[in-house]
């Protein structure tokens, strides 16, 4: 039996530097407000020409040239994404695979919001372990600041811009493969976090309210109990089911959503402070791309070495969440 083993990371995020003083100029909040609720205090804004498809390609390029893996032989790209360059086709997954120049593999993008990441790295293990594919490229972009309002203080507080990769590939080995990953669903939730219009659902006639409607709305106090709630209960049990002990977590990557969450679910589990990875106070939340991004900045950092295990997890839109126990297992060393 074939097994996935996470291969490599990559990450981009653009230049423009928004903080939470610039955000005090266009809405009543404050620096003091935003950092104290959330541990924010900047995030990245893409230029306007900047596409998705655009930082997940850069993001791919560095994951793909780190994995060793030839481009050729990428079989599968699964892009996570609630901020598509086109809002329903072409999947913005198949636009990176041509900026790439990959061999026209299949591609298609993944809709569970912050949960983007988890789910498409549990359909390239589900590929490779049933042996369809070989080596899928996962990733996760997003330009949420071309669906945030910015005079909506509850949400443009929060979310930035920015793209992470990985490459997923085909090994015998077991000890390099990813152990578990954990998903699950709650569409009761639905009207927690969503952009109600420019779908089938939409409930204007009128093109200026559909543009409108495209910003996210959210529920933030409600969102944040369940968020707490259901990611620590997750966790644990995927810890649990594998007789796994957070001690033996080399790094715990969180969707970087609020520091406030992060710290409920890491103090759960006992995680010690430098088992958890934090990138929410530079990057803010960038959905499906948060966890790759804040992978990469370990990396970069020198931090994630062949066979370390992490334990990422995630919360968002739909409701959706997942967690998942992944070693790092590079094929260069
Ligand atoms: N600046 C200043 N005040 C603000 C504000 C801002 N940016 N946003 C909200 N407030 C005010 C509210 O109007 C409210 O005022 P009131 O008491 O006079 O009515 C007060 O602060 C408390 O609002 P509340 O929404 O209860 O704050 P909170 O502690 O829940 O923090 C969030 C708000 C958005 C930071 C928090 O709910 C959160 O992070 N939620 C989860 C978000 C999330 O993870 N979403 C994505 C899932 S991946």
């Amino acid at each position: 039996m074939a097994y996935a083993a996470f291969r490599s990371i990559g990450a981009y995020v653009p230049q423009k530097v928004l903080t939470n003083n610039d955000l005090a100029e266009m809405v009543d909040t404050s620096d003091e407000w935003i950092y104290k609720r959330t541990g924010i205090k900047e995030r990245r804004i893409a230029a306007k020409e900047e596409k998705t498809s655009d930082m997940g390609t850069k993001a791919a390029e560095l994951a793909i040239e780190r994995s060793g893996v030839p481009r050729e032989d990428i079989d599968l790209v699964v892009c996570g994404t609630i901020s598509p360059d086109y809002f329903n086709m072409p999947a913005t997954a198949t636009i990176i695979s041509n900026n790439l120049g990959l061999n026209s593999p299949m591609a298609f993008d993944m809709s569970a919001a912050c949960t983007g990441f988890i789910y498409s790295l549990s359909i390239a293990k589900a590929f490779v372990e049933s042996g369809m594919k070989k080596n899928v490229l996962v990733v996760g972009a997003e330009k949420l600041s071309a669906i945030t309002d910015f005079t909506d203080r509850g949400t443009c507080i929060l979310f930035g811009d920015g793209a992470g990769a990985a490459v997923i590939s085909a090994t015998e080995n077991k000890e390099e493969a990813i152990i578990d990953i954990h998903t699950a669903a709650d569409g009761a939730y639905a009207d927690l976090l969503m952009t109600p219009n420019g779908g089938s659902g939409s409930q204007h006639d009128a093109l200026e309210s559909e543009a409108a409607g495209c910003y996210m709305q959210m529920k933030g106090n409600e969102t944040f109990k369940i968020a707490v709630r259901t990611l620590t209960k997750d966790v644990k049990e995927i810890l649990a089911h594998n007789n796994i002990e957070s001690d033996s977590i080399k790094h715990f990557v969180p969707h970087q959503a609020n520091l406030r969450i992060i710290k409920a679910v890491g103090d759960a589990l006992k995680m010690k402070k430098e088992q958890v990875v934090l990138t929410v106070e530079k990057y803010g939340n960038t959905s499906g791309a948060s966890i790759p991004m804040a992978i990469n900045d370990i990396y970069e950092k020198g931090e994630l070495k062949a066979g370390e295990l992490m334990l990422l997890d995630a919360f968002g839109g739909g409701l959706t969440w997942g967690s998942a126990l992944v070693p790092f297992s590079p094929l260069k060393k």
